[in-house]
């Protein structure tokens, strides 16, 4: 059996996860979107792209859930991205009624599916996916954490003047302003970033991560980031298909980890074939817990409002 991974929203983010994914040639794809024809049109675009990488993937795009049916993984991307000066949460009305017929539509055709939701406010778009299909929270995952973290990856190499594959961080909290990149924690080739970063710089570093996503979204004017947010989400997808227990920053539900309970926040997990494994616990100073406390609070203020928006 080939696995099959459908993915919600072929706007964007949602194609270019199509791209990335078809490269890796681990699932066939489904691309599924409102707008008539622009699905289709994208997916036979990237379909005519595989003989020429030599990939044997099929790609089908569609206005209709029924060509996601038994999917191994669903990955919602649907819904509005940010303008210049929006915040991430006010999104919220507009895309938790996107994200909620995503998510009804596809597990009721997908039953055993383990979901990655990439579509904003992140961390309550996760929570609403996992309330509305009822699946454990184990099921249902939300991207941040490796986009965040390699966005502070780029610039700590890009400093430090080393490959990046040399540069370790770890970016944790909310998918917002408020998240906490752990510089501690954070190392190159073993050494913590303290040691190879001055203070003054390495701050600056972690303004620029916290902002990254603004930052494009200003540059681009009509849209948000794509390339690095779908390439993350293909990491995720790589490591539950083949049961890589992979440990990644990403929004889990937490139920008494890090002192939170009942809203989805960025943490770090061990992937696999079963979704979440774990959720690791890192040892934290008391600023970097105010810190995770602070981002927390943020997270539990637009899950609040969700929760009051749909009654869950
Ligand atoms: N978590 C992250 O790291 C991260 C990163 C980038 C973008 N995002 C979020 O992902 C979402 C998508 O961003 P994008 O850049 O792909 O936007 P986009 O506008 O390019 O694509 C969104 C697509 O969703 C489709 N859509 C809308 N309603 C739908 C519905 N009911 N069913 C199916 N499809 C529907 C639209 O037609 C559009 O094609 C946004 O909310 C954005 O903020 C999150």
């Amino acid at each position: 059996m080939r696995n099959k991974v459908s993915i919600i929203g072929g706007g964007m983010t949602g194609s270019t996860t199509a791209h990335w994914l078809a490269e890796r040639e681990i699932a066939d794809i489904v691309l599924v979107d409102i707008v008539e024809g622009m699905p289709q049109g994208k997916a036979l675009d990237l379909q005519q792209a595989m003989p020429v990488i030599g990939k044997d993937v099929s790609i089908i795009g569609t206005n209709d859930y029924d060509a996601t049916t038994d999917s191994d993984i669903i990955v919602i991307t649907a819904g509005l991205p940010r303008k210049p000066g929006m915040s991430r949460d006010d999104l919220l009305t507009v895309n938790a009624e996107i994200v909620s017929k995503a998510t009804l539509e596809t597990i009721k055709r997908s039953p055993n599916a383990i979901y990655i939701i990439l579509t904003n406010p992140l961390d309550a778009m996760a929570y609403l996916a996992m309330k509305l299909s009822n699946l454990s929270p184990e099921r249902v995952v939300g991207q941040a954490g490796i986009l965040d973290s390699a966005r502070m990856r780029t610039f700590v190499a890009a400093e430090v003047g080393v490959s990046v594959e040399n540069v370790h961080c770890y970016v944790l909290g909310g998918h917002g302003d408020e998240m906490v990149p752990l510089t501690r924690h954070s190392n190159v080739a073993g050494t913590s970033l303290r040691e190879v970063i001055s203070a003054e710089r390495l701050e600056a570093i972690v303004n620029r991560t916290r902002k990254g996503g603004g930052e494009i979204v200003s540059l681009l004017k009509t849209g948000s980031a794509y390339y690095a947010p779908s390439v993350a989400v293909a990491q995720m997808v790589d490591a539950i298909l083949k049961d890589k227990h992979l440990i990644i920053p990403a929004s889990a539900y937490m139920r008494g980890e890090y002192d939170l309970t009942g809203i989805y926040f960025g943490v770090p997990v061990q992937l696999g074939r079963q979704g979440i494994e774990k959720i690791v616990i890192y040892d934290l100073d008391r600023e970097e817990r105010e810190a995770l406390a602070r981002s927390a609070e943020a997270v539990k203020q637009t899950t609040d409002a969700l929760r009051n928006l749909l009654k869950i």
